[in-house]
């Protein structure tokens, strides 16, 4: 995990630098630090904590330089220190390094650098690197100090997944970056060049963007970059526009990003519906992105994803079961790769990331890969890895999701699994064109749907959120297509709460999880009227006859539901009703949102936690 930045461009680098670390804070947020490069020294200033305190410390201990590099850490090789965070220097502090991955031959590398006198400030892993830079560097010293040699040099001596980039005191206009599995990007504006893990720590400083690929190295200079392989083979660079906004990385009007991208989950559907329906001779047709698979010939399908994706996919096996008759197993990422799967002949893996990076489903798309499989992916972030190395992508079109827990990539992902399950139906003629059509006018309403879903269920949602923030549990029950959502649901709570929470399928309650129900447990049970409807009722009766606090999530005209439970939070009936757990996640969110913001909790960077998880 961890987030890395750098500059080149003519103002001073240490506020640029840290709007980049903001923008990169989902990455990790335990601790920051940036090294500048000026007059022939490096400056370094490092805090552990938020960023704010690396933003006092250049208050009371500025630093000045027109380049340098910044990081934001997320602890995974010694604890969230001032001395642990980046950059790490070698020992004359002429190197200075920021790393994002895990080195993993760390320990062998840093006893035989102690072995040759070198001395370690840190217990990370990353501080490896500028040591073995350092000595590299010393060895071209009769070549006048080569620092592209030196970092070459250093390469293939790094096992793991990495992306850093390197600064020298002796070229005070020079960053060096390097990617061998970790994302990183290279940002050309009118008058600076950067760097970053991701694009939004560009803006706006860049308008165009270089997607660094594995295997190569950016030399990095006010006027451009040049990019080789790690073996030096010249790489001509192709840079992009950058087509996001400013605007879509703030939080603008709102106090969170949660709460924003909350908010933006109708004009996200909206967005996501007009790009995969197309009006021919006044019907709705549904278009998909070419996948480079003949879904025709698909007899098996597998998903694989992790935790708020993975959710997603277990209402996929739902859709594509039940639309196109082909089964479908729903596999968690990070016991796919180690547990030996098989192929089955006709199979198709499906992996679903927000992020396209997480370590687990990536090794799961390389295993399905290496078993035969065609890969597709449905991710939000179309430069991501597991995008470009799968065989077609289906884009989410969410825009940036800054917020650690995911909100409006969740309801995305359904609503694009549901338009994959219908062209899987299609391609295997079993959606007639009438269907067709009236299926995606349906389609067409959920925009507002949700929209009136969460106007209509905010009083509610934040008068029980009052009520039951101090309970230090919940319980979510819910089945069917709602039992994701009640995954889901307690999901939320835990990550932003920190509240103990559990979602259920709730026919599974009595055999077990009922022993929990006291008059003090709030127990959030998923109730809309589909075809577990009445079975819902007899769990509400359940609880309620051992006294426990009961939410309910169902229609508003619903009278069983007024009746049995404290609360009830307001959701429409969905047109499309497959997709009644579009509707029925949001107050869901919004709980969780007030429960976390009562207890104090900050809902965009919870704790622990990071927005993409690029280690094990
Ligand atoms: C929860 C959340 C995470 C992600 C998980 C997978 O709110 O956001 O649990 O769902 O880390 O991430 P992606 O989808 O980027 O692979």
């Amino acid at each position: 995990m961890c987030g890395i930045a750098g500059y080149l461009g003519p103002h001073n680098a240490d506020q640029i630098l840290l709007v980049a670390l903001e923008r990169l804070k989902y990455r990790g947020y335990d601790s920051a630090g940036m090294a500048l490069l000026d007059q022939g020294k490096i400056v370094v200033r490092k805090a552990a904590g938020t960023l704010e305190h690396l933003a006092q410390k250049l208050i009371t201990e500025p630093a000045a330089g027109h380049a340098g590099i910044a990081h934001t850490r997320w602890a995974t090789h010694g604890a969230p220190t001032e001395i642990n965070s980046h950059p790490h220097q070698s020992s004359a502090g002429r190197v200075a390094v920021v790393h994002n991955g895990i080195i993993e031959n760390h320990d062998a590398l840093r006893k035989e650098l102690q072995a040759t006198g070198v001395v370690f400030r840190s217990q990370t892993d990353t501080e490896v690197i500028p040591h073995l830079i350092a000595q590299a560097y010393a060895h071209t010293a009769d070549a006048g100090g080569d620092p592209l040699l030196a970092v070459r040099a250093v390469i293939p001596r790094l096992t793991g997944s990495f992306a850093f980039a390197v600064i020298f005191a002796d070229f005070p206009e020079r960053i060096i970056a390097v990617r061998q599995g970790s994302p990183l990007l290279i940002g050309r504006g009118p008058e600076a060049m950067m760097l970053a893990s991701d694009i939004p720590a560009l803006l706006p400083h860049a308008d165009h963007v270089l997607h660094l690929d594995d295997g190569h190295l950016a030399d990095v200079t006010h006027t451009g970059v040049e990019i080789s392989t790690f073996a030096g083979a010249p790489v001509t660079a192709t840079f992009a526009r950058i087509e996001i906004s400013a605007d879509a990385v703030t939080k603008g009007s709102f106090d969170s990003f949660m709460a924003k991208e909350i908010a933006e989950q109708p004009t996200v559907l909206e967005r996501l519906l007009a790009s995969r329906i197309q009006v021919l001779a006044g019907c709705d047709h549904l278009v998909m992105p070419d996948l480079g698979v003949d879904l025709a010939t698909v007899r098996h399908v597998t998903f694989i994803a992790c935790v708020t994706s993975w959710h997603a996919a277990l209402l996929a096996k739902r859709f594509i079961e039940h639309l196109a008759g082909i089964p479908v197993e729903v596999e968690v990422a990070s016991e796919y790769r180690y547990r030996k799967p098989l192929a089955i002949p006709g199979g198709l893996a499906v992996a679903i990331s927000q992020s396209g990076e997480t370590a687990d489903t990536l090794a799961s798309v390389r295993l399905a890969k290496r078993l035969g499989l065609p890969v597709i992916a449905l991710v939000n972030v179309m430069s991501s890895t597991i995008a470009r190395e799968s065989s077609g992508v289906m884009p989410l079109f969410a825009g940036p999701e800054i917020g650690v827990a995911s909100t409006k990539a969740y309801t995305a992902q359904v609503l694009a699994l549901y338009l994959f399950a219908l062209q899987l139906a299609k391609a295997k003629g079993l959606l007639t064109p009438s269907a067709e059509a009236s299926i995606l006018e349906d389609l067409r309403t959920l925009p507002d749907q949700v929209r009136n879903t969460l106007a209509g269920c905010e009083n509610a949602v934040s008068e029980a959120a009052a009520l039951f923030a101090p309970a230090d549990a919940s319980v979510f029950l819910g089945r069917l297509g709602e039992h994701p959502t009640a995954l889901e649901g307690a999901l939320k709570l835990k990550e932003i709460a920190y509240i103990h929470a559990n979602g259920y399928p709730a026919g599974e309650f009595k055999h077990g999880p009922i022993a929990l129900v006291t008059a003090h447990l709030p127990v959030i049970c998923l109730c809309p009227h589909d075809e577990a409807y009445e079975k819902m009722l007899s769990n509400l009766q359940e609880v309620r006859a051992r006294h426990g606090r009961l939410i309910g999530v169902g229609h508003a005209d619903d009278h069983h539901l007024h009746d049995l439970c404290d609360h009830v939070f307001p959701i429409e009936r969905a047109r499309a009703k497959a997709l009644q757990p579009i509707l029925s996640i949001l107050p869901l969110q919004r709980y969780a949102y007030h429960v976390a913001k009562r207890r104090g909790c900050n809902v965009d960077q919870p704790r622990n936690l990071a927005k993409s998880v690029t280690v094990e």
